[in-house]
């Protein structure tokens, strides 16, 4: 399968990587090609690509530690010191194999090293196949802050593989399935229906929705690439879910992206509710399946005006107010809908209730 997008393409099929070595001879017969890996990625990816694609198995290797604290400065300078290292001109390809963190990394190191090279995305988790690969957002955690410095900046392509996610831990199969939650909730009710009956643990019934849900990501982003207006629905449960995410980065219970935005989107439903925007019967529908698949048990122990002050620095922040994007109904969504303080710690309240 082949979904167009902004001046790139995403290849999705069960042993993509045939393509992608076609791609790579075709596009770039004469550049050096140099692969991205996590620690994971390395020991658990690079083997399966090199099978299918002499180019990667010929390639050089960077790679960086695993884990979003790791999304600094730091590693971003470590690609770049390793790629000067190499003696890379911009005749090179970089292949970012791995995660939303590799991706948004690698992407954002490509794209300023020598004023950009070309880069590829190889998504290896659930989370970057349906979300992170697709969309073009690069860039790395600063101050504290989640994805504070980045570019926009697309990929020459994204090649798309289930096959890693048989390798992926249990729990980040649950954080991508956040974000196809989120999915269909801003815009495909029949999405929903769906995913309510699956498992998000078998990594075959996930995969059957992982096409629906790029097309998802890639309407609205090629709709709308900078974020103005359309993507902004992208956005549903984030405001609170990267203020949340933020708050418990280094913690002993550090959540990962998705398990953060799935509490995020309970809150903002229930702020949809004080809105008028759905009802509290859809809020409790959204409440059951979120609450089968993830815990609300981080808010336990939380401190709202640090959570608050995190939600001043949402990108989507304009003149002062917070705004977010709401549903309007299950998969419909409304955007800059501007919240109040109040409502915000009311909708705290509301899910930490729900930790009990
Ligand atoms: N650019 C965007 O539009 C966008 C969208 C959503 C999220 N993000 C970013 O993406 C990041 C989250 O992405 P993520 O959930 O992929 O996190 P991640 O890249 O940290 O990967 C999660 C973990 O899974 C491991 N892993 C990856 N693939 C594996 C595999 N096949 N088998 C075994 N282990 C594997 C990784 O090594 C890591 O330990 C966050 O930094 C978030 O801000 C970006
Ligand atoms: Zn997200």
């Amino acid at each position: 399968m082949h979904i167009p997008s902004t001046g790139y393409s995403i290849y999705h099929s069960n042993g993509v990587f045939a393509q992608l070595q076609a791609f790579i001879e075709e596009r770039y017969p004469t550049h050096s090609i140099v692969v991205l890996v996590d620690d994971n990625t390395f020991e658990l990816c690079l083997p399966v690509v090199a099978g299918y694609s002499d180019s990667i198995a010929n390639a050089e290797v960077i790679e960086i530690p695993s884990g979003e604290a790791n999304k600094t400065l730091e590693n971003v300078q470590h690609i770049w010191e390793s790629l000067t290292g190499l003696g890379i001109d911009r005749n090179t390809l970089l292949i970012n194999l791995g995660g939303g963190l590799v991706s948004d990394m690698g992407g954002f190191a490509a794209s300023t090293f020598k004023r950009g090279i070309p880069f590829i995305n190889i998504p290896t988790s659930l989370l970057a196949m349906v979300d992170a690969s697709v969309g073009g957002k690069t860039g790395f955690d600063f101050n504290g802050i989640k994805n504070h410095i980045g570019l926009f900046t697309n990929p020459q392509a994204v090649f798309v593989d289930p096959v890693f996610l048989n390798s992926l831990p249990e729990r980040e199969l649950y954080s991508g399935f956040a974000e196809m939650i989120k999915h269909a909730l801003i815009a495909d009710a029949g999405l929903w229906a769906e995913l309510k009956n699956i498992n998000p643990t078998n990594a075959d019934d996930v995969a059957r929705y992982i096409p629906r849900s790029i097309e998802i990501k890639n309407t609205l982003v090629t709709s709308d690439p900078f974020d103005n207006a359309a993507r902004k629905a992208l956005n549903f449960g984030h405001t609170f879910g990267h203020a949340i995410e933020s708050y418990f980065i280094g913690a002993d219970n550090e959540l990962l992206h998705g398990e953060a935005i799935a509490i995020g989107m309970v809150c903002e439903s229930f702020v949809a509710v004080e809105k008028g925007l759905i009802t509290p019967t859809v809020l409790k529908e959204i409440e059951e399946l979120i609450a089968t698949h993830f815990s609300f048990a981080a808010l336990d122990e939380y401190d709202e005006e640090a959570i608050m002050v995190l939600m001043g620095q949402d990108k989507k922040n304009s003149s002062g107010n917070i705004n977010m994007a709401l549903i309007a109904g299950i998969g419909s969504c409304q955007t800059n809908i501007a919240v109040g303080a109040d409502e915000i710690k009311k909708a705290l309240h509301y899910c930490k209730a729900l930790s009990y």
